[in-house]
Formats: C-alpha cells, structure tokens, sequence
C-alpha cells in the first residue's frame, strides 16, 4: 500500500504522518485535500485502512487537520516510535456520531510506543513512557527551557484552565507512565510529530525527546509542554480521561467528575 501518490498527485507532503507509522494524515498543502481523502477513501473501500466517521470531514478551525484513519493492515514500526496495531479498539457507530467517550484498549501498547485515535473529530496521542521518558520531564535541561513547565496558562477568553486539574502535575497525567494528550498543535493546529528519540538527527544534539511540529517548527517536551521561543503559545492540551481498568483508557469521561 503506498499513498505516496494517486492518480499522478504527490501526496507526500498530505501523508507525512504515514510514512512514520502513524495514524493520522494531514494536509499542510490544502490543494492536496481532495486527492487524499479520496485516496483514503478508496485504501478503506479495499479494506486496507478503516475510517472513522470524522475522517472525511475537514474541520475549517483547524485548517491543517485533514483524516483520521487506523490501519486494518500492514502496519509495521520499529523502535520508540512504532504504533502498534490496536485492532480491539474501533468506536461504535452510535459513539462516533455522538462524540461519545470512546475505550481505548492499551493492554499491548509497548514502552516507548504511541498510538493515536480519534475523539470528537480530534487526534487522540497516548503514549506508553519509558522510565528514561519520564526522568526526562524534571531534568534541567528539559525544564529551563519550557515556556510553562507547570502548566499554569489560563484559556484566554475564560480564564479557566486549559487542562483537567488531575494532569497538573509533573507528568500532565493520571499514571506517570502513560501520556494522553490532544494531538492539536497550539499555534494553528497541525498534528505534532512524535519524535521520541533523543539527540534527533533532525532537531539537534541537544533535543531530548518529544513531539515536533513541523509546520512552523514548534517543540513540545515527552508532556507535550511547549519549549520557549517556538511559534506555539501554550502546551498541547490533556483531553478528560480516565482508567476504566489499568489496561482500557476513556477519553472523553473526566477522572474528576465519574
Ligand atoms: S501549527 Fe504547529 S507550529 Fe504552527
């Protein structure tokens, strides 16, 4: 399967997350919009990929967030970066259409992997971290260059916090080794790479691993808080969850509230 190109349109720069493993696609070019979710549209037709309702949809507020789709086949990844194949988890029909919690089933999400699903219409990341993943987070290194290392940054407009109370802590989580966040930069809502490996030859010795925006070069720390001096404002945001047992997580159902 290669959605590289379809019907002669280069769709490299609309499948970028694809050619990581990764779950989500995304247009940077809006001209490609159309060819992707077509192409998409006809590997879901074969059987090859599966679609969440949100996938055809382009969301206006978010202009670079094109398809959703999870991987019925093929799917292999290496490393910290692989995602895993999560073939038990797929919304209902009913949950979909109603933005309803959905249950993610992690039991075979590995260290250092990361899988992505769809809540709302949004990228959902959950990431397994490593014990090395989480000393990361209270290194100097990592904490003198965020913006907003304790996650303190109210919501503009009502001055509420931008994040579930339970994630204002060192880890932005419930359990220090699992991360959930809404996979929505901050700056104008591309979808954040993973980049996990330290010292990524792309972003520089000193990097320790995180998540990089490629769209206008925002970083993000292994808690998805943003480093100083990149065009994002604010960390990306924890969406409200839950463990419903230690190996299914609900998004969309508030720890603090159920
Ligand atoms: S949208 Fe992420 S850096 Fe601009």
């Amino acid at each position: 399967m290669d959605f590289r190109s379809w019907n002669g349109v280069d769709l490299r720069y609309a499948v970028n997350r694809w050619n990581e493993g990764g779950f989500v696609a995304e247009a940077t070019n809006p001209l490609l919009e159309d060819a992707a979710a077509a192409c998409f549209r006809k590997a879901a037709a074969r059987g090859e990929i599966w679609m969440s309702s949100e996938a055809e949809q382009v969301d206006e507020g978010r202009r670079h967030f094109l398809l959703v789709a999870t991987t019925v086949t093929g799917l292999a990844g290496a490393g910290m970066t692989a995602v895993p194949f999560l073939a038990s988890w797929r919304p209902s029909a009913r949950a979909q259409a109603l933005g309803a919690p959905v249950d993610v089933d992690i039991s075979r999400l590995e260290p250092g992997a990361i899988v992505k699903v769809v809540w709302r219409g949004q990228a959902i990341y959950i990431v397994h971290r490593t014990p090395e993943m989480v000393a990361t987070l209270s290194s100097s290194q990592v904490i003198d260059n965020l913006r907003d290392p304790d996650s303190e940054a109210l919501d503009a407009s009502s001055q509420k916090p931008l994040q579930p109370a339970y994630a204002k802590n060192a880890t932005r989580s419930l359990k220090p080794e699992y991360l959930v966040l809404i996979g929505v930069c901050t700056h104008l809502g591309c979808a954040p790479l993973n980049r996990f490996e330290p010292k990524d030859p792309e972003l520089g010795a000193s990097w320790p691993g995180g998540f990089y925006c490629p769209c206008h070069g925002s970083r993000f720390d292994l808690a998805g808080r943003v480093f100083k001096d990149v065009p994002a404002p604010t960390n990306l945001k924890v969406p409200p969850y839950r463990f419903v047992t230690d190996s299914v997580v609900q998004i969309g159902a508030d720890a603090e509230v159920v």
